[in-house]
């Protein structure tokens, strides 16, 4: 017996009515279903995107930034300052605004266990302690007494002990320092940089933004701060 000549090929129409899709109308090329369900999985992932993308930014940014400071200023020489007491000394941090640019830091000779480089891989002691006289809380300037060896806040009761590192109040981590380094025996300082409660290091943040577990993550770096 001969085969069957084989069916011609029947060309899909494009319209849901024709290929028998439940609930189809007629002159619809996709069903409400599939128009709600692409709808709903676009809008999710323009939602993920919206979160994801910032976040992945922060997370990554703090890797990608030169941390070599571009700017030095010289506070004296060596000379003047020991590990005994702080000494303060104005820098300026934004050039551009003159008078109002400048801010006290204090400075002292670095002792063994200033700060804890040790997390962080190719991380130098640096050879100064120049700390920051910016609250961690919400910024008001902190002043050293030496009497009790304490940084206090007038604002809030914020209170540091001699590395910076919180004693009481409200400030939720150290007070920021700035790099420095020695040249043909003056002291010069760089950028500013913040820590967390280990005395680790981290690009600068605001006042009030934590740097411990993932909240490192959640806040952006402000070089500008
Ligand atoms: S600003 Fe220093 S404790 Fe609030």
């Amino acid at each position: 017996m001969a085969d069957s000549p084989p069916e011609p090929n029947k060309k899909k129409s494009s319209y849901t009515a024709d290929r028998g899709v439940a609930g189809a109308f007629e002159g619809e090329t996709m069903t409400r279903r599939g128009l709600m369900t692409g709808g709903a999985l676009a809008a999710g992932g323009i939602a993920t995107a919206a979160f994801g993308i910032p976040a992945l930014g922060f997370a990554i940014g703090p890797l990608l930034e030169d941390q070599e400071p571009e700017v030095w200023q010289d506070v004296g020489p060596e000379s003047d300052f020991t590990a005994e007491t702080y000494v303060p000394r104005v820098i300026n941090i934004v050039s551009e605004i003159g008078e109002a640019g400048k801010t006290t830091i204090y400075v002292r000779t670095a002792l063994p266990d200033d700060e804890s480089p040790s997390d962080k891989p190719g991380v130098e002691p640096l050879p100064m302690v120049a700390i920051s006289t910016r609250c961690a809380h919400l910024g008001c300037p902190v002043r050293y007494i030496q009497a009790s060896k304490r940084f206090v806040c007038p604002c809030h009761g914020g209170i540091y002990d001699e590395q910076g590192a919180v004693g009481g109040g409200p400030p939720v981590r150290p007070l920021d320092r700035f790099y420095n380094r020695i040249r043909n025996g003056r002291v010069e300082i760089g950028d500013r940089f913040s820590l967390n409660n280990k005395l680790d290091r981290f690009s600068p943040r605001d006042p009030s933004q934590h740097l411990d577990g993932l909240w490192q993550y959640l806040y952006p770096s402000r070089p500008s701060t």
